[in-house]
Formats: structure tokens, sequence, C-alpha cells
């Protein structure tokens, strides 16, 4: 028996009848851009995530690219952000014009490290881009307490993290209501995913708000007049549809993502204790949605190997930090830079926990590691 890292027909055969309303939906009416329905979806979201806005864009990366643009950063302005995480965080400061500066990670959360960012800003930071990697939110009261007090922009890139919380504060708060605006992905294969590209911006501020709405319309609201040189990166009306039907299956998804997490990690206790490997540590005052269940092992590459000879899915996110990709070197970092975003690189392997996933399949997993290192279970 294989185990998919991922299998979305599962998924389907719950949402199928509701995704087919939708879809109709977008049939009859035949309003394919920027319709009624997006502005639904839009709606649920802000209310979703506590905020006073949302807009539809085509894609994660476009949701980084529009927020960095909304800056009009200057040549040499510098953005923050961390180099273990999807390109698009960093690609997108550089489409924006502005320069990727890198702050190492926490070794624990695998997150920015909010004491490194306060050390990387500059007179020439205008932004801080933490991630909330795989589904964990990033300290967010030091890193807006920087941004406040330097006065820059903070942009959360929530792609992994929909629904993800943290205590603030004293009080929780959703992934969305903590930066200056916020960035989610419909990507299929993440919590909320649509049957392409997708993303959407999130934000309290009317005035940024509406500067991404004009953005995604080819800088202009009116038709044939252009503000400024914007975009086409609409959401598309049948994603929409198809994202608004899924909305209400997703905090029981992320439920069965944790309680997946759980059973890993209950049963991952004596590895770790043997040194073998770390789990993923969720601090307290979090909850994570586990876009990814994400191991810290020794010998990465040959258990990987192992895994999937097996057949069981697994996945290296990420194996090169972005500070080592040849498209940066023009910004002059070598290896050693970020010791703990190369260690990380080098140990991670993210095994099945999407919602749908089996009992005996999770128990699969756990034997085939416990194997690999010859512990019984
Ligand atoms: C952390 C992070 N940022 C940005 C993106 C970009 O999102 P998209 O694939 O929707 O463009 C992704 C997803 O792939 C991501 O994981």
């Amino acid at each position: 028996m294989s185990v998919a890292l991922l299998d979305l027909k599962r998924q389907f055969e719950q949402v199928e009848a509701d995704v087919r309303i939708q879809i109709d939906r977008v049939l009859r009416e035949q309003s394919f851009i920027l319709g009624p329905i997006v502005q639904e979806f839009e709606a649920a979201v802000a209310a979703y995530a506590g905020v006073k806005h949302a807009v539809g864009l085509a894609s994660g990366t476009d949701a980084l690219l529009l927020a960095l643009r909304a800056l009009d950063l200057q040549p040499g302005d510098e953005v923050i952000t961390t180099p273990f995480t999807f390109f698009a965080t960093a690609g997108t400061i550089h489409n924006a014009g502005g320069r990727a500066v890198f702050a190492d990670i926490d070794p624990v959360t695998m997150n920015l490290d909010p004491a490194a960012v306060e050390r990387a800003v500059t007179p020439r930071t205008r932004a801080i881009v933490p991630v909330h990697l795989f589904g964990l939110m990033a300290q967010m009261a030091p890193l807006r307490e920087t941004a406040r007090r330097h006065g820059v922009f903070l942009l959360e890139d929530s792609a992994q993290s929909i629904g993800a919380r943290q205590v603030v504060d004293g009080a929780w708060k959703a992934t969305g209501q903590l930066g200056d605006a916020t960035t989610f992905s419909f990507f299929p294969s993440k919590n909320l995913g649509g049957y392409g590209d997708g993303g959407m911006l999130v934000t309290d501020d009317d005035a940024c708000a509406a500067r991404i709405r004009r953005l995604r319309t080819h800088g202009g609201v009116k038709m044939y007049h252009h503000d400024e040189v914007g975009f086409n990166s609409r959401l598309d009306t049948l994603q929409a549809a198809i994202l608004l039907a899924k909305l209400p299956y997703l905090d029981r998804w992320s439920a069965a993502r944790r309680a997946n997490a759980a059973w890993y990690d209950a049963r991952f206790a004596r590895l770790e204790d043997a040194g073998i490997l770390r789990r993923p540590l969720i601090p307290q005052g979090n909850e994570s949605v586990y876009n990814q269940y994400t191991l810290r092992v020794r010998d990465r590459d040959p258990l990987r190997e192992h895994l999937q000879a097996q057949g069981i899915g697994c996945a290296v996110y990420y194996p090169v930090p972005l500070h080592l990709q040849p498209c940066f070197a023009y910004l002059g970092y070598s290896a050693g830079d970020f010791p703990e975003s190369e260690r990380a690189a080098a140990e991670v392997i993210s095994i099945p926990v999407y919602p749908e996933l089996a009992a005996e399949e999770r128990e699969r997993v756990a034997r085939a590691i416990e194997a690999f290192y010859g512990v019984e279970g």
C-alpha cells in the first residue's frame, strides 16, 4: 500500500456536490471576470480572517508582488525576509524593485528570528515579510514592535497558513489581523486550494485595499483610465466559486490535520528522545494549521530514498535556502551566512498530514520511518 503525500481526490469526494453547485452558478451567470461571486468570496474570506478588506488576485505570488509594488520601492530599498521559504517570497521583492535582505530563522520554529530581523534593519528598510511556514505563524509580537518602531510595512506571507492563530497581547489573533497586509495562496495543495492558481490580499487599511484593487486591473478602476501601470491579476471567477464552496470545510480540515500531527507527535516521541529526529514544535499560544508536518532528521536524504522506495510520499521543503540561489548571487551572500536556515534545509522532510489520511496510512508512514532507524514502534 502506497501512501500519498497529498490525495486531493479524497477531498473532492466530500466537496463535489457543493463545488458543482457553485460552478453551475458561474455557468448560468456567465460573468467570468470579477463578477459577484468573486465579491462574495472576498467578503467570506474577510469575515473568516476577521479583517475589513479582501482582494482576490491571480496567485499568492501576485498577492505578494502587488503588496510590495504598492510600497513604491526605490532602487536600493530593502525588504527583510527569511531565506528558508518558497522562492516567491523573495522573488517578488526583486520583481517589485526592492533588494531582499535575509535574516536567519529561529531553529525551533524555522520561522524568522525576530532578533535577527531587528539586527538587519537599516535606514533603507521599507518592509518586513515574515512567512508563516508550514502552518505555524512567525512570532508576530516582536516583529510588529520592530516594524512599528522603524516605521516599516509588515507584510505577512500566509500562503501556507490561512486559519492559523496566535496569542498576541493576551488575545487570540488570526493570521491577517497582525500585519499591515497579509497574503494567501489558493494553490491546489494549500489548505484552502482551488483548481488552479489563485491568491488574495487581506488588510484593514482602506488605502492599501484600494491600491491593490487598482493594481490588479492595470492600474485603473475605471475602464480604460489608468492612474498607474498595474497588472492583470484577478482571482478567476471559477476559482472563486470553487473556493467559496470549500471555505466552510476549512476549519474541520485544519482540525483533522492537527489530529494527524498529534498522532505523529506521540508516535515519534521515542525517536526524538533517542536523538534521531525532532518533531515540529508548536510554541505555546499558537495553533498551527499544519500545511506540512515537517520533521528534522538525521540522514535525511537516505531516509527520503527509503520512504520513496516504500511508496510513501514525502518531500523536502526547501532544499536550497534562498541566499544560495544562483539568481540572488548579486545580493552578495555566501554559504555560512544563515547557518540555521542552511541546517534546516539539510535536515527537513515533510510527511503526509492531509485531513483525509487514514489511520492505517499514518501507521504505515510511522513504521517505515522507525524501520529506517532500526527502532521498534
Ligand atoms: C510561503 C509561500 N509564499 C508564496 C507562495 C506563492 O503562492 P502561489 O503558488 O499561489 O503563487 C507560496 C506557495 O506556493 C508559498 O508557499
